[in-house]
């Protein structure tokens, strides 16, 4: 049966099936540094641990529309390999009267293929859903925070809801074409 709606299919508490999801996911789709942290200490980091200021992580397994979540500092960091149909949709928003955070989509990429954000919504801190497969989108193809509705967009700019600021975009660098440090 396929014709469940999203809540149905995802109740709560979304954030952290997602968390989960994309955590255990990574381990195959990306042999980084990153990998290697257990799930267990993504959540209750120890001070070695987050101690930690960069991590590197390996993009050949992500293919062209997938999503993955690595964790950089206790955060989930979101990294997403953009189609063309998703990067026209950031741009032609740029001038969108309705960018609470107004920011152009080139300002918040340094390769256009690649968003990489800190997947932490501005309202009240939950991960915003959008990660797996099926997974809410919101109404700009970007994410969805089931928390109190607030939706972000293929840039991770908020558009609608309680949340007053983009995703963050994190300090990162391109070491090649499908490698990139965070931190
Ligand atoms: S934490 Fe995202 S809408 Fe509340």
């Amino acid at each position: 049966m396929t014709g469940a709606s999203d809540e149905e299919v995802w109740p709560p508490p979304v954030e952290r099936r997602d968390f989960l999801y994309v955590a255990t996911g990574m381990m195959g789709a990306v042999g980084a540094a990153a990998a290697l942290w257990p799930f267990i200490d993504a959540m209750n980091p120890s001070a070695d641990i987050q101690a930690v200021a960069e991590i590197e992580v390996d993009l050949e397994p992500v293919e062209p529309g997938q999503r993955v979540t690595v964790t950089w500092r206790s955060q989930p960091i979101f990294i997403d390999r953009r189609t063309p149909e998703r990067i026209a949709e950031a741009r032609a928003d740029d001038d969108a009267p309705d960018l609470r955070d107004p920011a152009t989509d080139a300002s918040r990429v340094q390769r256009e293929e690649w968003l990489i954000v800190v997947g932490i919504c501005t309202h009240l801190g939950c991960v915003p859903d959008g990660q797996m497969p099926g997974g809410r989108r919101g109404d700009w193809n970007g994410w969805f925070c089931p928390c109190h509705g607030s939706h972000y967009d293929t840039s991770g700019r908020i558009r609608k809801g309680p949340a007053p600021l983009n995703l963050v975009v994190p300090p990162y660098a391109f070491l090649n074409d499908t490698t990139v440090t965070i931190g």
